[in-house]
């Protein structure tokens, strides 16, 4: 049922051109310029006529819920609110029945998330669900929802749920944006011919980088720390290839936005310290130049995802990994893909249960 490869999580990173193709498939109609989802539509004014939208998540879902605040806020321009479910649950929010509250859960059945939409409905809410798990108790409790088609999700470390969410909320951005007039016409049409597109360049990205992957890995098996860093949408990417390092391998990483490094984490960097760097032409690209010299200038060791043809990171990093030149808002859902494989194949090559790490369960079902 491995389909040959020899773990789930592996099999999974590379069904994500399917699983991001299944997520759009029937919703994404690029000849006629529509974005068809039922969940939406029938709901549209509630959307439109929302105070703001609040995503309440965990984990993994929770770093696509903070992409879909850049998305949402960037393209529809309706405030977003981004909680960890627990904390959302136990503070006493305010919440009235003009807010929308979309909640991001793969298993369906993440506890504390189930707690927190149930306050929220409680409260008068709309409440929204992007739910993996067909008829899982969320999509069940919620108002409407859009399922992410990614199918069965056997390893721990969410990778394929992870970007079908990030299509899943990209359609919602696109979408909700098109319709109160603050997407144009013809931007909307180019980032939808765009967007299905994408499972291609996640095939480019497995195809190109999976083989020099494999050796990058080789050279941190002993490592004992891990900084992620990426700026704007690859902000929250960053915390998602911290995440997925952590999870797997037991190597302690941690994802900060670059800018925020001069603010504390540059102490940590010498030569021992590798940090993997975001840095796609199109998203503070000047910036992040700057970001990667303070680094070299530390001596930090750089894996650096960049767009193909790069010069400038490529020439100061250590390791330099090639992904497609995208539209910023796309571009972590390609950037994900070889830090999904990075951290894979370290954990791989450290001994470790990748499908099952330790301490951890696929659904957390207790507050
Ligand atoms: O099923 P959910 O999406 O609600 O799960 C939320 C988290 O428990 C989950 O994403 C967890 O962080 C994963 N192990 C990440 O790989």
């Amino acid at each position: 049922e491995k389909g040959g490869y020899e773990h789930f999580m592996l099999k999974e990173i590379f069904e994500q051109p399917k699983s991001v193709h299944d997520t759009m498939r029937g919703r994404l109609l690029v000849d006629e310029g529509i974005i068809k989802m039922a969940g939406i539509w029938d709901h549209l004014e509630r959307f439109k006529n929302a105070n703001r939208i609040i995503i309440i998540a965990c984990g993994t879902s929770w770093h696509a819920g903070l992409i879909g605040e850049y998305l949402i806020e960037e393209y529809a321009r309706i405030p977003v609110e981004v909680e960890y479910a627990s904390e959302f649950r136990y503070r006493n929010p305010i919440i009235t029945d003009k807010d929308v509250v979309i909640a991001i859960s793969q298993s369906g059945e993440t506890a504390d998330t189930m707690a927190a939409l149930k306050l929220a409905k409680e409260k008068g809410a709309f409440i929204y669900g992007i739910c993996n798990v067909v008829d899982s108790s969320i999509a069940r409790i919620t108002d409407a929802g859009s399922y992410t088609h990614a199918g069965p999700e056997i390893g721990v470390a969410s990778t394929k749920a992870f970007t079908a969410q990030l299509t899943i909320l990209t359609l919602i951005a696109f979408k909700l944006g098109k319709h109160n007039g603050n997407l144009g016409n013809a931007d909307f049409m180019s980032l939808i011919a765009e967007l299905d597109a994408i499972p291609k360049r996640i095939e480019e990205v497995l195809n190109t980088t999976h083989e020099q992957i494999k050796e990058i890995a080789k050279d941190f098996v002993e490592t004992t720390n891990f900084l992620y860093l990426g700026r704007g949408y690859n902000y929250p990417a960053a915390l998602e290839g911290a995440l997925k390092l952590k999870e797997i391998s037991y190597i302690h990483a941690e994802g900060y936005p670059a800018a925020e490094m001069k603010h504390g984490p540059i102490a940590l960097i010498d030569e021992n310290m590798p940090i993997v760097i975001i840095a796609p032409k199109r998203g503070h690209y000047d910036k992040i130049v700057s970001n990667v010299q303070e680094i070299k200038a530390r001596k930090g060791k750089i894996i650096a995802v960049v767009n193909k043809g790069d010069r400038q990171v490529s020439e100061m990093a250590d390791y330099v990994i090639e992904i497609p030149e995208t539209s910023e808002c796309f571009s972590p859902i390609v950037a994900s893909v070889p830090l999904q494989l990075l951290a894979y194949y370290i954990a791989v090559y450290r001994g470790a249960n990748v499908d099952q790490p330790r301490n951890l369960a696929k659904s957390v079902t207790v507050e």
